[in-house]
């Protein structure tokens, strides 16, 4: 403690690069006395001001995994100035996120976070009874939507499907990016089941929400510059602009929607998630909602942060899935084999999963191999813990790394490669201990809970794609797969040849 003003005294009567010298050497006592007093986990060393940014590269989550080789499962980093924890593995993460689930199932209290959803935000908001409520509110508006079997999500789902396939049919074999194609019919179904209504391909407010949305995810990836070095605010004005104009965006148009639903709202009659949210305003007493500090507006922005979460995630994957089917054609012969076998040429249904288990392993197989959220959301301690015998201290960043989870060779035979039969038991069934393995989801506290919905719109488009199209790479142009990394890991523009199967 005393070494520290000490030299910085005696800088004031030496020269420049003595002082110089001296700020480093007190930059650097500084970093790593900070790092220690968040926790006792080993980890390289950080560098004054930057920590051990420098180093992550493009691909944080494959340099965070290979260092899980040197130091193990729990490992500290810090992301310029602040101390971060990294998990890594299925055990430990399982540890923290389930045993531990309080512990972990903080967010971090990170600048960009609070313009998001004007900083009304429950996916991005701390754990505490008012997330608490906020969370079951949420949950409960999407149960009622896509819970029950045969519910109208299902419909619009099968209707969008056909469109879908009839456009990438349409492009008849020429070269084709399907990705405005997916983002397009994704985006009408969450659009369908928060505001009730489908758009046509060239409406305006829906096109622009959509490509805000894109440029959204890529902004918001963990290790955001103004998030872990809040003095970046300062150079980066320009784009953090840009990010808060995305935001007023997207905040438009669903106040526009939010306005015409109150308009309209008849409490016997749930249209939409818009709707049954305006019902919890009403339903839940003030006194109960005051007393954890949620207001309508917390309930009523929701809307805003299941339409963020709920399409470009299974957009993205779905891009992956015909990017996979175009370069391993072995394998979509055998997807289209199943289908043709046990479906034939009519519409698909969510039922037919029981009976497609390599349609779903080839789903398995695209989430783990593409990974879209290396490491989750950013998480934070929510109080002074122990993890694997290593102290971290409360409100410490906390990264979650599912990439080392999906690409761990002592679980995954020959992690890099695309086999979808990894998930399938010798009876050709799905074997349910291969797909607990991973957690496309999260898990615990903070786990998704857009999963169902999720799991019945990848199913039903990719089924629906793989029964009527055929996808193949361009001749002489291989698509490269490789993914583009922000808050998910969407692939790097890919054409495809799409033709109709006969
Ligand atoms: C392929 C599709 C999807 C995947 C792989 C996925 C995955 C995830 C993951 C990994 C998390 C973070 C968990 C954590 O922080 O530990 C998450 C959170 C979340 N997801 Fe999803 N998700 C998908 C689709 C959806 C959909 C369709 C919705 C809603 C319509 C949704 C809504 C949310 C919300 C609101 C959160 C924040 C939860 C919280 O903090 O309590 N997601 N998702």
């Amino acid at each position: 403690m005393a070494f520290i003003p000490g030299t910085l005294v005696c800088c004031l009567s030496v020269s420049p690069i003595v002082m110089l010298g001296c700020v480093i050497v007190f930059s650097l006592v500084w970093a790593s006395r900070n790092r220690k007093s968040a926790s006792t986990a080993p980890g390289p060393f950080p560098w004054p001001l930057i920590g051990n940014l420098a180093s992550l590269g493009k691909k944080p989550h494959e340099y965070l995994t290979q260092l899980r080789a040197k130091y193990g499962d729990v490992f500290q980093i810090t992301m310029g100035s602040t101390p971060t924890i990294v998990l890594n593995g299925l055990k430990t993460i399982r540890s923290a996120m389930i045993k531990q689930a309080e512990d972990f199932a903080g967010r971090p209290d990170f600048y960009s976070f609070k313009f998001i959803a004007n900083g009304n935000s429950m996916g991005f908001g701390d754990f505490g009874p008012r997330w608490k409520m906020h969370r079951r509110i949420a949950q409960n508006s999407l149960a009622l939507f896509t819970n029950k079997r045969n519910n109208p999500i299902e419909m619009a789902i099968a209707s969008e499907a056909d469109v879908l396939t009839s456009n990438l049919i349409a492009s008849d074999g020429a070269p084709f990016n399907p990705h405005n194609e997916i983002y397009l019919s994704v985006g009408n179904i969450i659009c369908a089941l928060c505001f009730g209504k489908r758009y046509q391909r060239d409406d305006e407010d829906f096109t622009h929400l959509i490509k805000m949305n894109d440029e959204f995810m890529a902004f918001a990836g963990a290790g955001n510059p103004v998030d872990i070095m809040p003095w970046m605010r300062h150079f980066t004005k320009g784009s953090f602009k840009k990010f808060i104009g995305i935001l007023d965006t997207m905040n438009k148009f669903s106040l526009k929607k939010r306005q015409e639903h109150l308009d309209t709202y008849d409490a016997s009659q749930m249209r939409d998630i818009t709707d049954a949210l305006i019902k919890a305003t009403h339903d839940i007493p003030e006194e109960e909602k005051e007393a954890v500090g949620l207001t309508n507006e917390h309930i009523l922005t929701t809307v805003q942060e299941l339409i963020g979460a709920g399409f470009d995630t299974i957009a993205s994957s779905l891009q992956w899935s015909v990017l996979f089917m175009a370069t391993h054609p072995d394998v979509q012969e055998a997807a289209h084999a199943e289908i043709r076998e046990k479906v034939g040429l009519r519409q698909i249904s969510f039922d037919d999963i029981e009976n497609l288990p390599y349609i779903e392993a080839c789903l398995f197989e695209t989430m783990r191999h593409s990974c879209i959220f290396p490491f989750a959301l950013p998480h934070s301690t929510t109080r002074d813990t122990v993890l694997d015998g290593h102290f971290i201290r409360a409100n410490t960043l906390v990264f979650v790394n599912l990439w080392s989870v999906n690409r761990d060779p002592e679980v995954f035979n020959n992690p890099n490669k695309f086999d979808p039969s990894r998930f399938l038991d010798s009876q050709g069934n799905v074997d349910k201990t291969m797909t607990d393995m991973f957690l496309p989801f999260g898990a615990g506290r903070r786990k998704c809970p857009g999963e169902q919905l999720a799991r019945m719109e990848l199913f039903m488009f990719f089924a629906s794609m793989i029964q009527k199209c055929l996808f193949k790479t361009i001749p002489g142009k291989k698509p490269v797969i490789d993914s583009k990394y922000g808050l998910t890991l969407k692939p790097l523009d890919f054409q495809v040849a799409v033709s109709v199967r006969q």
